[in-house]
């Protein structure tokens, strides 16, 4: 079981788009362990893109995720990091594919209404920077049987 860290970026909460992208991690069968709606403030933008610092688009970047109220969302299940940044689509809205997040509803560069954490540690890092412990709830689905067959290699 994996859990990641999914935030609806300013533009999907200014677009009225958290709810029809919420539903899609539902309709998927994965599990909404965490849910919050923040805005983030400049030095945890900071901490969470640390590894981009540097690059030409990093002030825009910041600028962008710190503009408005977001909402983050802890999401488990089985392969729920690759799974979800499928569903993302990729980085760039022109370039994502129809029928992911992206590719239905963004065409910008950097107004791509969606992060998805990308591995098991980055994971883990940015659901420390977000949730504390007590706030992901640990329950199943009681359609889950249904979704993830038991035992399924
Ligand atoms: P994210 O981290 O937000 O889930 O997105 P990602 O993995 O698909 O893309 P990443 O390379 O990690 O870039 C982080 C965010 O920076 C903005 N960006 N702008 N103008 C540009 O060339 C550019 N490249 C990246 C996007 O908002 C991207 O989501
Ligand atoms: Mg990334």
């Amino acid at each position: 079981m994996e859990t990641t860290l999914i935030i609806l970026k300013p533009d999907a909460v200014q677009r009225g788009l958290t709810g029809e992208i919420i539903s899609r991690f539902e309709r998927k069968g994965l599990t909404i362990a965490g849910m919050k709606l923040m805005q983030i403030s400049k030095p945890l933008a900071e901490k969470h893109y640390a590894p981009h610092q540097g690059k030409p688009f990093y002030p825009g970047l910041i600028e962008y995720i710190t503009a408005g109220p977001v909402v983050v969302l802890a999401v488990r299940g089985q392969r729920a990091i690759e799974i979800s940044r499928r569903m993302m689509g990729k980085t760039f809205g022109y370039e994502a594919e129809s029928g992911t997040i992206r590719g239905d509803f963004g065409s910008s560069k950097t107004y791509n209404l969606i992060h998805g954490s990308d591995s098991p540690d980055s994971a883990a890092f940015e659901l420390s920077l977000y949730f504390q412990k007590d706030e992901l709830l640990d329950y199943s689905r009681p359609d889950g049987r249904w979704v993830f067959k038991a035992n399924e290699t």
